[in-house]
């Protein structure tokens, strides 16, 4: 697991955007995980900004969507994925894809997605953030550490967290599709982005902590090419950030 610690959300920006673009120039990244919320925004205001013809060919799959909300709603996923992410990147729509939370079959349309996702030819790289619960894609804590794409239930804490894009609480659906942690640690790589003193424990524990549905962020301590990348307050409550940073310093050449 690789733990870099950088200065504002603007460099976590700009760090993300070059790797993931780096990754498509030279074909390494065909096919992108793209995550919903505030913490990727910064990495997709800098795609967009160095967004070059090559992001036109990928594809990309969303982590969760809302189920009852229709695809209508602002804050459904479909939605959210189209204005933050297709359109700025310059993505073409038709391999953009979001779970269907408002199928009649939620199991089917959970089935059908594992079978997208696979039939693309596998995530090669999954954006994450990270929830104050410690829950990665919306696995909340407890999820099996083996799930696949299904239907979940939000915590309360997550439905609070959420509040901000809705007009109360009240409002923030109660079930989700979420890819599963088991979908997530399928990926090829994996890169956790998180900014703010709200993360630092669910940062912490999922670096740090023993591998725990608890707090199912600490699975990526099993997946082989996980990037954790954050700011100094959602690293606050790490205790080797010394470490971290000298390791990132005198990285050698050819992992610059
Ligand atoms: C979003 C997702 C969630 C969020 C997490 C953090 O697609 O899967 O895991 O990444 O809830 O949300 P923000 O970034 O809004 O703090």
């Amino acid at each position: 697991m690789q733990v870099i610690i950088l200065d504002s959300a603007d460099e976590i920006g700009n760090y993300a955007a070059d790797l993931i673009l780096r990754g498509v120039e030279r074909s390494q990244i065909n096919v992108l995980g793209v995550a919903t919320g505030s913490s990727p925004l910064p990495v997709y205001a800098a795609l967009a900004r160095k967004r070059t013809d090559a992001l036109s060919r990928i594809s990309a799959f969303a982590l969760d969507e809302y189920v009852g909300l229709p695809y209508t709603h602002p804050q459904s996923y479909h939605a959210v994925i189209h204005r933050e992410v297709t359109v700025p990147l310059g993505l073409d729509p038709a391999r953009v894809h979001v779970p269907d939370g408002a199928a009649d079959d939620i199991e089917q349309a959970c089935a059908e997605y594992e079978t997208a996702i696979v039939a693309a030819g596998g995530i090669d790289l999954q954006l994450l953030g990270i929830g104050t619960t410690g829950h990665i894609g919306f696995n909340e804590p407890t999820s099996s550490l083996a799930s696949r794409t299904r239907i979940k239930t939000l915590t309360p804490a997550t439905r609070a967290d959420n509040a901000r894009f809705f007009g109360g609480p009240e409002d923030v659906p109660h079930h989700c599709i979420t890819q599963g942690l088991g979908t997530i640690m399928d990926a090829k790589s994996v890169l956790l982005v998180a900014q703010g003193a709200g993360k630092a424990h669910a940062v912490a524990q999922s670096i740090e902590g023993p591998v725990s549905s608890m707090f199912p962020g600490s699975l990526l301590q099993m997946h082989p090419r996980a990037t954790f990348v954050l700011d100094a307050e959602a690293a606050s409550e790490l205790t080797l950030t010394d470490y971290y940073r000298f390791v990132y310093e005198n990285r050698p050449e050819w992992q610059r």
